[in-house]
């Protein structure tokens, strides 16, 4: 469940992962990826591209980050329709946070987004740079990358790119960008110990990041994995928060901040099918799913 991903991820050395379990590793909305077993980190990538691919092609915004299965819930309560640049075409409801917003993004600027998806961060990070800057969205699913070209060359920018790419070996040059950044698609990443040094890699000595994602604080109740999942998405290969930080700094990473912290509640229906009123109490003091943003410099 839950845990045989977050397992494979803390454990990655290893490569192993409970494949009877793994349906929940897709963050999948039932049916949506089918019945998939992975037992391998390109297993756990294909689940991805495809969940990725299928949401792509229908665009629908109904996808990990984004909904209940009623559709009635988003974590991206952050508003994008404001922003200087928003392009409503490439905003699928995909992220988990408003990584622009702290990004510190200047005029001229190189920018690199690492699970781009359709563009939406890309667009509004292209408002900060001008057009003397650069903006290139790295993905590795086809039909989003489609969509994200699509949408740069009906809003007529040569300054924005899209490379197809795994973003833990990034298809870039080291000391590239000015800024990176991502939104919700670190918790998708097997190896993100490995996709971490890719971003800093690329970065430009004295350069930051600002990322959006989920993570976790506490331990999930095992009779809440699959409830949990479905409600919020992007739990299945979220890992602790503790452990998240550590990762950035183990590569070197520094001033890191958090600089936007939401929780993500489940309600109070959705632990009361598991938990009694003392236990719902007990869990809300001791485990949490959240939305950060975190920043850090090379
Ligand atoms: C939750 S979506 C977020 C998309 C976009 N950042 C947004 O906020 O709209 C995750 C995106 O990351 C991409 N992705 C996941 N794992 C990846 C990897 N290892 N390398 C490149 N792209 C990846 C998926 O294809 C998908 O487009």
């Amino acid at each position: 469940m839950l845990n045989a991903f977050n397992n494979y991820n803390m454990d990655n050395k290893q490569k192993t992962a409970d494949t009877s379990t793994l349906e929940q590793a897709s963050c999948c909305d039932p049916g949506c990826c089918g019945d998939t077993s992975a037992s391998t980190s390109t297993d756990l990538k294909a689940i991805v591209k495809e969940k990725y691919g299928a949401i792509a092609e229908r665009s629908d915004g109904s996808g990990c980050c984004s909904s209940t299965p009623d559709g009635t819930y988003s974590i991206m309560a952050d508003e994008y329709d404001e922003l200087q640049g928003y392009a409503p075409d490439a905003d699928l409801k995909l992220g988990c946070g408003l990584p622009t917003e702290f990004a510190k993004i200047k005029a001229g600027d190189t920018v690199v987004d690492l699970g781009s998806g359709a563009g939406n961060d890309c667009f509004v990070a292209r408002a900060e740079t001008g057009e003397s800057g650069q903006v290139i969205g790295v993905d590795f699913t086809d039909a989003m990358l489609l969509k994200a070209r699509n949408n740069a060359l009906k809003l007529g920018y040569n300054n924005v790119s899209f490379v197809k790419g795994d973003i833990e070996d990034i298809p870039l040059p080291e000391n590239l960008a000015d800024v990176v950044v991502s939104n919700c698609v670190f918790n998708l990443v097997p190896d993100k110990q490995k996709a971490f040094s890719e971003a800093h890699r690329i970065l430009k000595p004295g350069a930051h990041f600002s990322i959006s994602d989920i993570v976790l604080e506490g331990d999930l109740p095992k009779a809440l994995q699959k409830d949990a999942e479905l409600y919020a998405g992007c739990v299945a290969g979220a890992i602790q928060m503790d452990d998240y930080l550590q990762l950035l700094r183990d590569q070197g990473f520094k001033q890191l901040e958090i600089q936007k912290k939401k929780s993500i509640e489940l309600p109070r229906e959705v632990l009361a099918n598991h938990l009694g009123p003392k236990q719902i109490e007990a869990f809300n003091q001791d485990f949490g799913i959240y939305s950060i943003t975190v920043y850090g410099e090379k």
